[in-house]
């Protein structure tokens, strides 16, 4: 069991398989700046399924595959098969992909046995879309959430990541496009973690203004009263129609107390928390050929150092020694 010193247990890890990404997102990656990680610094499948083997027998359930844009790395399907004999000890293989790739991938990651898949979908209106992400790949994304519905992925989740001024128009939208698809809309409250340095509580809506917008023409019924250390509130159609609501607030509503996350990067750095400030290099010591026990104890360690909470609406605040296009989300 990964214990960290404010008694949170820890069984979600997150890995990025690569800090490269084919979109811009204004709220993420808007220059494409240069990928920090090199070939040769980069885990090979090999060791991330290795270190991953370690993580779930010390009570990991949860992985996650992010990026950057974790397709962009070739034949992702074989490190799924790999992770996925961790089952049932590892009860929930996702994946988060922008979709532009997805449907070339899909049956070979369902076969090969992951679980779930998170799309990112910030626009519902074609050059809103190109705005946001710089490319103009709306109709790929709709494609990518009929393969994931069709091959009967469960549920999909769709993030939207809310910007005031940009996509915080079309709250309504995505609530009714929820209920025509029956898929999770998740919004999500704009952190400062983009590239481009433009974040600013200005640009911030409110996990309870998304909320209030969307009631007041699509009322919500709160699903459960507690979500134990899940990002999201969830919500369903008080008229009973398919679809959900979730609502992801770590700026106005944060949920530290009961985090239970990690992150690897594609580097091979564990990350304590999105907003770390250091970070722990796994890579070296999995590289410089220590034991198995000596990579528990280097990984039993750094979980006692993770970070209470995060500090954005603290005045000292520190951004995080990363973007998120390399932590992953
Ligand atoms: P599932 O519930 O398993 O689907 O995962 P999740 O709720 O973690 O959702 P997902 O992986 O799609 O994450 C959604 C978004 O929530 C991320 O892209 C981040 O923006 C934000 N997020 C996820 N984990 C954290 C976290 O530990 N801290 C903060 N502050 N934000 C997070
Ligand atoms: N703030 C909040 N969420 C973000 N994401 C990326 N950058 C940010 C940010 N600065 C989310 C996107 C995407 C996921 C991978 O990360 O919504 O769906
Ligand atoms: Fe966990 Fe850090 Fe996210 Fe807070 S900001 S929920 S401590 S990862």
């Amino acid at each position: 069991m990964l214990r960290d010193a404010h008694n949170r247990t820890i069984r979600d890890l997150r890995i990025s398989l690569t800090d490269r990404c084919n979109f811009r997102c204004f709220y993420c990656l808007p220059n494409g700046e240069p990928p920090l990680a090199r070939k040769e610094t980069i885990l090979t499948f090999e060791e991330i399924a290795y270190l991953s083997e370690i993580f779930v027998s010390l009570g990991i359930e949860k992985i996650r595959l992010t990026g950057g844009e974790p397709l962009i790395r070739k034949d992702v399907p074989s490190l799924v098969r790999e992770l996925a004999k961790l089952k049932p000890s590892l009860h929930d293989l996702a994946l988060t992909t922008n979709g532009f790739d997805f449907p070339r991938h899909a049956a070979a990651l369902k076969e090969a046995g992951l679980d779930r898949v998170t799309l990112s979908l910030d626009s519902l209106d074609r050059d809103k879309f190109l705005d946001i992400t710089g490319v103009d790949a709306l109709d790929k994304v709709y494609k990518s959430i009929e393969a994931a519905k069709e091959l009967g992925f469960d549920p999909v989740k769709i993030n939207a990541c809310v910007v005031r001024g940009r996509n915080d128009d079309e709250l309504v939208d995505f609530a009714r496009f929820a209920r025509e698809y029956a898929i999770s809309m998740r919004f999500i409250e704009f952190m400062p973690l983009d590239s481009g340095h433009e974040w600013s509580r200005d640009l911030v809506v409110s996990g309870k203004e998304i909320y209030a917008a969307i009631n007041a023409v699509f009322p919500l019924r709160l699903k459960e009263t507690s979500r134990g250390s899940e990002t999201s509130w969830k919500y369903e159609f008080a008229d009973g129609s398919p679809g959900e609501i979730g609502i992801i607030a770590p700026v106005t509503e944060m949920f530290c107390g009961a985090c239970s996350r990690i992150r690897l990067t594609a580097d091979g750095q564990i990350r304590t928390c999105l907003f770390s400030t250091t970070e722990h290099n796994l890579r070296d010591v999995l590289r410089s050929g220590a034991s198995r026990e000596e990579i528990i104890q280097f990984i039993e360690d750094v979980v006692m150092k993770k970070e209470p909470r995060h500090y954005i609406n603290d005045a000292e605040f520190t951004p995080a020694s990363r973007t998120m296009s390399f932590i992953g989300g």
